[in-house]
């Protein structure tokens, strides 16, 4: 009787929420596409200009204008081939006229107020130009202008399929790229504007060892402009002896705004450059970790503070047994850290890297020129001690770790990986929430929010949406850009859509709130985006819990009453193997939202897998143990399923039983099960 009155009466809230989508959802829609071009287009460089309105895209042979509103609206277009005789070179030097000998736009960059400037491949001979866009939106005017045709070499790369990191500051584009026909020759280039064109020591593998650029940002370091860094993250080999196979490693790479060179020894050469590996990395089983090396992707979300940005990064594995994607998140404070702390340093081509421990030249290599602090004016100032240990000490001897230690997003064994990252920070009734848009290799976006469970230390991972945006299998997604509106690139076209399509997440209080998408909340009548302003009391929102009972006071709750509709059961699990509860709505369109009774504990779900079945539990803990509900929600009804009881078996317990008379222990008729063996899935009845 006291159980039959305890089934299914409201559960206690701070349980652990699972929601699962219908399958509908994943169907993407409000999506808008341009492929007007050849379908091998290469719609591979963005640039945002909120203020005229427009979304630049280089792609191949094109530069393309587009109204952010809608993509469809009032698309205008450059044509920019390379010359025939340039492609008839280009096709002599034995490339391929298709994919090679075109102009593959790879710089696109606000210059002045009226013009941008672009670069691109030129048919394996680099060449910017000017493009003038006028200075109010209302100019209507988008052309290349024919005058002044720029040697792009140091700018853009020859080769289509390398790319280039840049960014233009100040009439100066920064820019990580490769500078010779044969793809050789990597560097990160300053050029244009007034002053020498400088570049990273050539032909010195300590400095940059086949690197593949990712992005430029310009961070200040403090209130004067004279300290403002550029940073550039890549990928590359790992430096000889650093590790004993051939290996990749992500980089952040630092270097001063007002660097001009050294005056004897590197001359028109990098005097502050400066590189650090980044580390994102979970524990293994074997005790070894798991590296994510395969830097892909870097979003900097700015906050109130310039100087310290928080730095969203995308990995994935360069095992081809093991394939994974991950996303790390790093803070400016532990860059800054890693970069004032131990140089690398080795004596020799057969010494071990080790922490430089001597005394470290003044000013420390890395600082940069600065009146009020170190009294050097310019880098052509700096001692001798100085540059010379600063060509032979380019790289930082410890990494940098994420915040936390460990990625905030995992996805392992599924067939695609991430490619791309945009990040949009929204504010929701109950806080700020990173929202993380992930483009896939397979054309699609992963919309995710992570959320704080304790802490803001301690997040919780909620995918939101999983959108097809281009049919094709195997279909990189290599531009993300972010406005009011998600804007993306790839091989044969651009897309359009929506941050948020609040009307998907159903018709009812219940589905709204058990979302979870900050950008959404109930406001009496439908799912609708959620604006802070808006009068407060009227909207429902839950981000942090999605806890529907406590928001949908109109929510009809379902077998609260007689227990009679509900189902109890009883499972046994044996301690460190895994067990399944199975739950299944009879409606497709309902959701399926467990909870367990379990106040203030880690509420770590790396070991808990909610599927449209029911709830798998990886590895089966003691503190696993306990009542769990499995509820269906539709319609604004929440109707609790199951109401299951979970114990476990310590293992050294196990053999007892097993001496024990075995026939009692499985036999079905006491409405217990044992598992015996990992990985087989008990059904529940
Ligand atoms: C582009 O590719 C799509 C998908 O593979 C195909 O359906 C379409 O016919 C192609 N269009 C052109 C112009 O080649
Ligand atoms: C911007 O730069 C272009 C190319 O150098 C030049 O023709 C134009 O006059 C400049 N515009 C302004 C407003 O300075
Ligand atoms: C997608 O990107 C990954 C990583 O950059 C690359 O290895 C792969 O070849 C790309 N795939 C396609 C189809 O472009
Ligand atoms: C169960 O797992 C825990 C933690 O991984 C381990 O310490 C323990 O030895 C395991 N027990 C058995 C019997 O495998
Ligand atoms: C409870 O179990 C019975 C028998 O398996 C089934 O017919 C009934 O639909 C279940 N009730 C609920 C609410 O799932």
């Amino acid at each position: 009787n006291y159980i039959r009155n305890k089934c299914c009466r409201r559960p206690n809230k701070s349980n652990i929420l699972y929601s699962l989508f219908p399958t509908e959802m994943l169907e993407s829609n409000n999506l808008l596409t341009f492929n007007g071009l050849a379908n091998s287009s290469a719609y591979h460089t963005f640039l945002l200009d909120e203020e005229r309105g427009r979304l630049f895209v280089g792609a191949k042979d094109h530069v393309l204008s587009f109204n952010l509103v809608d993509i469809n609206l009032d698309m205008q277009l450059i044509s920019w081939p390379p010359s025939p005789s340039r492609r008839d070179e280009c096709k002599w030097a034995g490339k391929d006229v298709q994919r090679e000998c075109s102009n593959f736009i790879k710089v696109l960059q606000p210059f002045n107020q009226t013009h941008l400037y672009v670069c691109g491949t030129g048919a394996f001979h680099p060449v910017c130009a000017y493009v003038e866009v006028g200075k109010r939106p209302e100019d209507n005017i988008f052309q290349l202008g024919s005058s002044s045709f720029e040697n792009g070499r140091g700018k853009s790369p020859y080769d289509p399929k390398l790319l280039t990191a840049s960014m233009l500051i100040d009439g100066e584009l920064y820019a990580g790229t490769s500078a010779d026909f044969m793809g050789r020759d990597f560097a990160i280039f300053r050029t244009l504007g007034k002053h020498h064109p400088i570049r990273t020591e050539q032909h010195d593998s300590r400095w940059l060892n086949d690197p593949r650029f990712i992005s430029v940002h310009l961070i200040p370091e403090s209130d004067n402009p004279e300290d403002d860094k550029i940073y550039l993250f890549f990928r590359e080999n790992a430096i000889d002896g650093e590790q004993t196979s051939k290996a990749t490693h992500a980089r952040i790479g630092q270097l001063c705004k007002n660097d001009f060179g050294g005056h004897r020894s590197l001359v028109n050469k990098w005097t502050t450059f400066l590189k650090a590996r980044l580390i994102c990395s979970v524990p293994g089983l074997n005790g070894i970790d798991t590296h994510f090396d395969e830097l892909q992707d870097v979003f900097l979300m700015s906050s109130k503070d310039p100087k310290n940005p928080i730095i969203y990064a995308v990995f994935t594995t360069s095992s081809n047994i093991f394939k994974g994607s991950a996303v790390c998140m790093y803070s400016m404070a532990d860059i800054r850290r890693v970069f004032l702390g131990p140089y690398a340093h080795r004596d020799g081509p057969n010494y071990q890297w080790v922490p430089f421990l001597g005394r470290v030249p003044y000013p420390r290599p890395g600082t940069c020129p600065s009146k009020t602090f170190d009294g050097f004016e310019s880098t052509k100032d700096f001692p001798d001690d100085v540059i010379t240990f600063a060509r032979s000490h380019p790289a930082m001897y410890n990494p940098v770790f994420p915040i936390n230690n460990r990625p905030i997003i995992i996805k392992t064994d599924v067939d695609y990986q991430f490619t791309q990252i945009v990040v949009d920070r929204v504010e929701a009734e109950d806080g700020q929430y990173d929202v993380m848009f992930i483009g896939t290799d397979m054309g699609t976006v992963l919309k995710v929010v992570s959320i704080p469970r304790g802490t803001w230390h301690d997040l919780e991972e909620v995918l939101l949406e999983e959108m097809t945006v281009f049919r094709v299998v195997s279909l990189n997604i290599s531009a993300l850009s972010l406005q009011q509106q998600l804007y993306l690139g790839s091989t044969i076209g651009v897309s359009q859509m929506p941050l948020h399509r609040c009307d998907v997440y159903g018709k009812a209080c219940a589905e709204c709130c058990l979302a979870r998408d900050p950008y959404c909340a109930w406001d009496g009548s439908q799912c609708s985006r959620y604006f802070p302003t808006a009068k407060r009391r009227t909207r429902r929102q839950d981000i942090r819990n999605g806890d529907p009972l406590t928001q949908c006071s109109d929510l009809q709750h379902h077998g609260n009453t007689g227990g009679s509709q509900c189902n109890r059961s009883t499972v046994y699990g044996v301690e460190n193997s895994s067990s399944f509860l199975e739950c299944s709505p009879k409606s497709q369109r309902a959701l399926i939202y467990w909870q367990f009774q379990r106040h203030g504990e880690d509420r770590k779900q790396e070991r808990v897998l909610g599927t449209e079945q029911g709830l798998l539990i990886r590895t089966l803990h003691q503190k696993d143990s306990g009542v769990y509900y499995c509820h269906a929600v539709e319609h604004g009804f929440i109707q609790t399923l199951l109401r299951l009881t979970l114990n476990i078996i310590p293992t050294e317990h196990l053999d007892d039983l097993l001496h024990r008379d075995t026939t009692d222990i499985n036999d079905p008729a006491n409405g217990h099960k044992m598992l015996t063996d990992t990985e087989i899935p008990v059904n529940m009845t």
